[in-house]
């Protein structure tokens, strides 16, 4: 697939890294310097490039958001031209402290997201799990209990797309049901990165689901 990486931070020079690796052609955009995300590029690998987020928007198949809240809307501007494309975003509508949700109960960032953008499609996705996690999980996904990955929307096709990614990233894919689900996952987020960077463990904190009775037992 052609990825286009909104936000090369943490999470997205990370995932943009895993899926240039896996054979994805990845543009990263979005930081605040035009080397940083050379680097990135080249460090990624042949399959990846630098670019402005239009660029990264472009022809690409799937977009991955992953930018504070409080820069939605530039790198959106940015991107410009977004009709029918399939977003998948780790964004989670934190305040400017990073102390808490801006959203929630009744909406989420996932839903508001898909009111910005009407004609895009998009799937929540990769936000409830620390960054620290990612390379580790990829490079242990042979092995037989993969942790899992929530993930919500609500456009099929996108929802194939999203589930894709996460199993390339080295989780098993746990489809949630549709776009409102964010309403739940996103403070399910707060909560694993509070067990990851102020409990006894470390950050590499993955979970995983288990389902017990009939359908567990095939
Ligand atoms: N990190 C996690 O463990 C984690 C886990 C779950 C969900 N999330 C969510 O994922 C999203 C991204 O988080 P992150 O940790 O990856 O954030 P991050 O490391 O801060 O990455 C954000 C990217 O946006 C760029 N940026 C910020 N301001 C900019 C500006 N004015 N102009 C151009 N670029 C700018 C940053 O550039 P620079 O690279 O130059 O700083 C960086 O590349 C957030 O919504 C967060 O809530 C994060």
């Amino acid at each position: 697939m052609r990825l286009g990486i909104l936000g090369s931070g943490l999470m997205g020079g990370k995932l943009g890294t895993i899926f240039a690796r896996a054979g994805h052609d990845v543009v990263f955009s979005y930081a605040r310097s035009r080397k940083k995300l050379e680097k990135l590029a080249r460090d990624a690998g042949k399959n990846a490039r630098a670019g402005t987020p239009a660029e990264a928007a472009q022809d690409a198949d799937v977009l991955l958001l992953a930018v504070h809240w409080s820069r939605v809307d530039d790198v959106l501007r940015q991107a410009a031209a977004l009709s029918d494309k399939v977003i998948v975003s780790c964004s989670l509508p934190m305040n400017a402290g990073d102390t808490g949700l801006v959203i929630g109960h009744h909406s989420s960032g996932a839903e508001a997201l898909a009111k910005k953008v009407r004609k895009a499609r998009v799937v929540s996705a990769f936000n409830t799990v620390p960054s620290e996690v990612l390379f580790g999980v990829f490079e242990g996904r042979r092995r037989v209990a993969k942790p899992s990955l929530v993930y919500c929307g609500d456009d099929p096709e996108s929802k194939k797309i999203a589930a894709r990614l996460i199993r390339g990233a080295g989780f098993a894919p746990v489809d949630l049901g549709p776009l409102r689900m964010a309403r739940y996952t996103e403070p399910f987020a707060l909560l694993v990165a509070r067990i990851a960077y102020e409990g006894k463990g470390d950050p590499a904190l993955a979970y995983r689901f288990e389902r017990f009775g009939k359908r567990g037992r095939r």
